[in-house]
């Protein structure tokens, strides 16, 4: 486990300028991490999308709050849809020269959501619409001076093996089973990303339990339930909102996790490829690397292909509702 201490003390000594893109930054896990930015980097350059515009304002209050040397800026819009997310990405690509750091936690618990692009919602946010994100927004990222990092919120060191035969997993009933398949997919995509941009960093984290909005798809009945646990294990098994928050911003900002190509820093976390300071990381809630089960998992992977699979699936459905040859 990686102590609190070291994780606030890492993030109390960030660059003076940083500039953030957050897609689900409206609440949650996503929310938390872009507060610890607003509270530690003294002249943050903030994006966050999603659907809410309550909810962002309210954050944009706080945030005028919390740090009035900050510049932020919320884009509303439904990155379930590709053409959405291009969208955004053009809408920054205006604005900005560079960006140091993508965060992306846009998900939903609820299944069975089919998107107007014919696509299952469930599916769409976790792997096409971050894939789009990360490889629309990479030229942005390799333009940034020094912090060059995208963090995936969902759960890594989680990864399982592929049996599916399609990505959307619509027919896939076995929760368990569709997550280890989907972390699988999280961290191949983020390794295909990097085949791109080496001096870019790439994270994929499990961010542990943490109390969010995730569960407001739920029915009444299973909404209570959660929260009778919730309240009950809360103190054993939770982990509180604002260190979710500086846990997150540690892994969006730590030399631990450093690109492969750059500089290294001393303590470079061992990659999924199992070299040290490789560039792509699947982190556990503690803040530490996966393990050899873990490895194991993502080379048998590799071994049979589906990592060339995954991204061939995700890039025929870019390709099928964009029209455009996708990068
Ligand atoms: N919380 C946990 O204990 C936990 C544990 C393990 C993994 N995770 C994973 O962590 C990630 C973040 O979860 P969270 O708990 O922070 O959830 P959350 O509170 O529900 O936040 C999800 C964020 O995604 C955005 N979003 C969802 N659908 C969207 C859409 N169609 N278009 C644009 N934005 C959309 C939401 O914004 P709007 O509502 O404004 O659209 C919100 O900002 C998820 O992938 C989740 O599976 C969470
Ligand atoms: C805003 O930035 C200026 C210049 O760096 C600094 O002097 C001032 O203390 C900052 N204000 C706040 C509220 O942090």
């Amino acid at each position: 486990m990686v102590d609190l201490t070291t994780v606030k003390t890492s993030n109390t000594n960030l660059p003076s300028h940083l500039t953030a893109v957050f897609v689900g930054g409206t609440s949650g896990i996503g929310l938390y991490t872009l507060l610890a930015l607003a509270r530690h980097c003294a002249h943050p350059t903030i994006y966050f999308i999603g659907r809410s515009q309550p909810a962002a304002d309210r954050i944009l209050t706080d945030l005028r709050t919390l740090n009035p040397n900050g510049t932020y800026k919320f884009i509303p819009s439904d990155v379930a849809l590709i053409k959405n997310v291009d969208a955004v990405c053009e809408e920054i690509k205006r604005d900005e020269k560079y960006i140091n750091i993508l965060v992306q936690s846009q998900g939903t618990m609820s299944t069975g959501q089919e998107t107007a692009e014919n696509m299952h919602a469930t599916a769409s946010l976790v792997l096409h619409s971050r894939m789009r994100f990360q490889l629309n927004l990479l030229p942005l990222l390799q333009a940034a001076p020094g912090l060059k990092r995208v963090v995936s919120i969902f759960t890594g060191t989680k990864e399982g093996p592929i049996t599916a035969t399609e990505l959307q997993m619509r027919s896939l009933r076995n929760p368990l089973k569709a997550r280890g398949q989907a972390a699988s997919a999280v961290t191949l995509l983020l390794e295909e990303a990097q085949r791109r941009a080496k001096d870019v960093g790439f994270v994929h984290t499990y961010p542990g339990f943490v109390s969010t909005g995730i569960g407001r798809d739920f029915g009444m009945v299973a909404r209570m339930v959660a929260k009778v646990a919730e309240t009950v294990v809360r103190p054993w098994l939770y982990v509180p909102e604002e260190e979710s928050g500086e846990r997150n911003l540690w892994l969006a900002t730590s030399g631990r996790f450093a690109a492969e190509e750059g500089d290294k820093g001393v303590d470079a976390a061992v990659g999924t490829d199992g070299k040290v300071g490789s560039g792509v990381y699947t982190v556990d809630e503690k803040g530490e690397s996966g393990g050899e089960a873990v490895l194991k998992v993502l080379q048998e992977l590799r071994e049979q292909k589906k990592d060339e699979w995954v991204w061939d699936e995700i890039r025929k459905e870019l390709v099928r509702i964009t029209g455009k040859e996708s990068l």
